[in-house]
């Protein structure tokens, strides 16, 4: 390191980083779809790859597809510092998601290796396989991977074209029956933080560029099934019908009002309904439910109530409904520890560092499991995530990735 003041990123080469990667799977609306093990997301694997050589780390892919660039400390056998994120998006998204934290945490790594700041501990960027869960319906199977919640079930999941996980582990060369081996254990890893956008407002609201992300919501994703009876439209009188499409109607209505009620998040992210005709009463609905909230008996107690009111819903139109668990994780708290050196970096940079729950799921949740966790969050424009219109000026990149570089130099030099 230079004696001149903070080690500082290269704030232009993370920006240039981000937009090239954002073209991977861009469309001419400006959406970029790259669903896990897709064509665009294996080539976007690659890109991944050449950035973390270029940076002078050691590249390697786990059993699980992760891809983690290493760059050793003085001690390579104490427990790394790990930073990263994904690059699997959703259907249509910015280019911010996940790809913040990939991106900068190799830029961060790159700088430290560049510098030649002393570091003793290892430090890792990785880039997790499926955060997202949009394809398969379950998300965070490489960092369930890596902290030892691998579940092989996962394997049989579909996407919406029927290809299986496992089929799509296969074209993607990955053994899908290797993947439990990308396990670590508690003493290679000692520490876990991860950049990502807000995605959400409060940090725009209180004019701040970065955020300290105290405890990650937990969420409950379940797949209700009505079943009513397909009929004739024009020749069922209305009190004969046994419609699920006006009874979800209700039930829509419902999870609504309960989210609210108990100051939780909840999202039907989807519905289909069969046979899907014109003029026919449809004869099933199925239709997914995300909750979230930041108190794990908050998350019980709103799901008790959602899947409570929704049979009483169904029984009350003489049909049946069914719900299934799709995925689950725990509300999370973050390291104390880390929070306190993410605070003393912001301090460093010259930001305020503003205290903050996160409503979206991280890769750090999973990794929670493993080591002590941490999560530093910039700001969005408008809050928008999810969306193209998804964006985080150079200026807030930069100075988020530079308070991940801070985090990351004090962590890698603690020694207990
Ligand atoms: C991931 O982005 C999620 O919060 O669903
Ligand atoms: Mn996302
Ligand atoms: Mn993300």
């Amino acid at each position: 390191m230079t004696n001149s003041g903070l080690a500082q990123i290269n704030g232009q080469r993370l920006m240039a980083s981000i937009e090239q990667l954002g073209q991977i799977g861009i469309d001419v609306n400006g959406g970029v779809t790259r669903l896990s093990l897709s064509n665009e997301e294996l080539i976007a694997r690659q890109f991944i790859i050449r950035q973390m050589e270029d940076a002078g780390l050691h590249v390697r892919q786990d059993e699980a597809g992760n891809l983690i660039g290493r760059l050793e400390g003085e001690a390579s056998d104490a427990g790394a510092i790990a930073t990263g994120s994904h690059i699997d998006t959703v259907i249509q998204a910015g280019i911010f998601d996940g790809a913040l934290g990939v991106l900068g945490g190799i830029e961060a790594l790159r700088t430290i290796r560049e510098q030649e700041i002393k570091h003793f501990r290892p430090l890792e960027v990785i880039c997790f396989t499926d955060e997202e869960g949009v394809r398969f319906g379950a998300g965070y199977f490489g960092s369930r991977a890596m902290t030892g919640q691998w579940n092989e079930s996962w394997l049989e999941l579909t996407d919406s074209e029927g290809t299986t996980l496992k089929e799509a582990m296969e074209y993607a060369t990955l053994d899908p029956y290797g993947a439990a081996f990308a396990s670590r254990s508690r003493e290679s890893i000692k520490a876990y933080v991860e950049l990502h956008i807000e995605q959400g407002r409060v940090l725009e609201e209180q004019d701040a560029p970065v955020g300290i992300a105290t405890a990650i919501y937990g969420h409950s994703w379940l797949e209700v099934t009505v079943r009513g009876r397909a009929d004739h439209a024009g020749t069922t009188p209305m009190k004969l019908r046994q419609d699920p499409l006006t009874a979800a109607a209700a039930q829509l209505l419902a999870i609504e009002q309960i989210a609210v009620e108990h100051g939780g998040v909840a999202t039907i992210g989807t519905l289909r309904m069969a046979p899907g005709a014109i003029n026919v009463i449809p004869g099933e609905i199925v239709f997914t439910v995300d909750m979230r909230h930041e108190a794990a008996e908050k998350l019980h107690s709103m799901q008790l109530a959602i899947t409570t009111e929704l049979t009483a819903i169904a029984q009350q139109r003489g049909l049946s409904v069914s719900f299934r668990t799709i995925d689950s994780a725990q509300p999370v708290r973050s390291s104390p520890s880390i929070v306190d050196a993410i605070a003393e970096s912001c301090k460093e940079v010259g930001l305020p560092g503003t205290y903050m729950v996160c409503g979206a799921g991280h890769d750090a949740v999973a990794m929670n499991d493993l080591t002590e966790m941490g999560l530093i969050l910039v700001r969005s424009r408008d809050g928008i995530s999810h969306h193209p219109l998804e964006w985080s000026s150079p200026e807030d990149c930069e100075a988020g990735a530079n308070v991940l570089l801070q985090t990351l130099i004090k962590l890698a030099n603690e020694l207990n």
